[in-house]
């Protein structure tokens, strides 16, 4: 037996109690991180291993939850291929001189782990703190090339979508770069200490799924393939994805995670034997009690929430999340 519930239900392991953890958990509205964000940047604060580890921890004591994330950003693994990259409050990521041409691709870099040392001993540091398991994450390729080309968040996805449809030789060296850059950035976490990863495919819903199979599952069934032999649970999330559920969870992973916008019952019914994570929509933490509740036990009753179940978010919790709200509603689902 495991002795953590989080990486029992990764297994598919029965449990006793439903695991908890949320997506952006670290950061946000959390008192100590508002803190240190008067002094420090984002970036500067996942840079320096001490303050991030601090910023990992925080929830942990303060919502209950099971698993710590390593503080860090996507945009981590484009910075370390090279790219420059601003974080602007209220906007996100910011690349001045994106990869909006084909010629624009060989500007990034080959991955070596020597560019990320500093995430290297934020998760040795953290490994000598947490009584929890802690998560290593990386963006998936198609969420990152969507940053690099677009230059700044989108909604549409425009450009990205051009870029794959006009220049398909140049979109497989940038997705086979990114999905190398990926390999190694993840390998480089699980060496350090991470017990286990989640690829963020945050944006990758707004694809056909004629599109996702041609221009991004292959990329992710290596990526996938690559890690199984670092013997730690690998968890694939993306939102939107109801329309892409099947291929999207037939990489060899041992989670999926979906958002709210499938009935959790009916995921797990298109992923199959694999555990499943999700899928609370994050406006419910602003609810009120009742309606939260309810809903939390319309999804587990869905589902068998203890085995192969991880109770999160269907995306990151919004910074306006009262904190004590969150840590009843991690008491509420660890006494179902
Ligand atoms: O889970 C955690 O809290 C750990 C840290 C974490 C950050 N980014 C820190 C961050 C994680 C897991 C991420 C992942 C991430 N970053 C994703 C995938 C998950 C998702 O939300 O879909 C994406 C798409 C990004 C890109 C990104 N970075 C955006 C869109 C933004 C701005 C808006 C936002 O969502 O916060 C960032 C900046 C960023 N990354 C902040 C933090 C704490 C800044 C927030 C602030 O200003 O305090």
């Amino acid at each position: 037996m495991s002795d953590s519930t989080f990486l029992a239900a990764c297994r598919g392991e029965p449990v006793e109690r439903i695991p908890v953890w949320f997506m952006r958990q670290a950061g946000r509205s959390l008192p100590g991180y508002r803190k240190l964000r008067e002094t420090h940047d984002v970036l500067s604060l996942t840079q320096t291993p001490a303050l991030a580890a601090q910023v990992s921890m925080e929830p942990i004591e303060l919502l209950g939850v099971d698993a710590a994330i390593l503080f860090a950003d996507i945009m981590l693994l484009p910075i370390a291929m090279g790219i420059e990259v601003r974080i602007v409050e209220g906007v996100g990521p910011v690349i001045d001189d994106p990869l909006d041409t084909p010629e624009k691709v060989a500007r990034l870099h080959a991955f070596t782990p020597e560019r990320v040392d500093y995430l290297q001993e934020t998760i040795r540091i953290l490994r000598t703190k947490l009584s929890v398991p802690l998560i290593g994450f990386s963006g998936a390729p198609f969420t990152l090339a969507s940053y690099l080309i677009e230059g700044k968040p989108s909604r549409t996805w425009l450009k990205t979508k051009l870029f794959m449809l006009e220049h398909p030789k140049a979109w497989k060296e940038l997705m086979t770069a990114l999905s190398d850059g990926v390999i190694g950035y993840l390998q480089t976490q699980i060496t350090a200490g991470a017990q286990a990863v989640q690829l963020f495919d945050s944006w990758v819903g707004c694809l056909s799924p004629e599109e996702y199979r041609a221009f991004v599952l292959p990329y992710v069934q290596h990526i996938f393939a690559s890690l199984k032999n670092g013997g730690v649970p690998r968890l694939h999330f993306g939102t939107n994805t109801a329309g892409i559920l099947e291929d999207f969870s037939s990489v060899d992973c041992e989670v999926i995670g979906v958002d709210w916008r499938i009935s959790i019952g009916k995921a797990k019914q298109a992923i199959g034997d694999k555990s499943i994570q999700g899928n609370l929509d994050p406006a419910l933490l602003l609810a009120p009690w009742e309606t939260l509740t309810q809903t939390v036990d319309r999804m587990l009753a869905e589902i068998n929430p203890k085995q192969g179940y991880i109770f999160n978010l269907g995306h990151g919790m919004p910074p306006e999340a009262d904190d004590m709200v969150v840590r009843k509603l991690v008491e509420y689902v660890h006494k179902k």
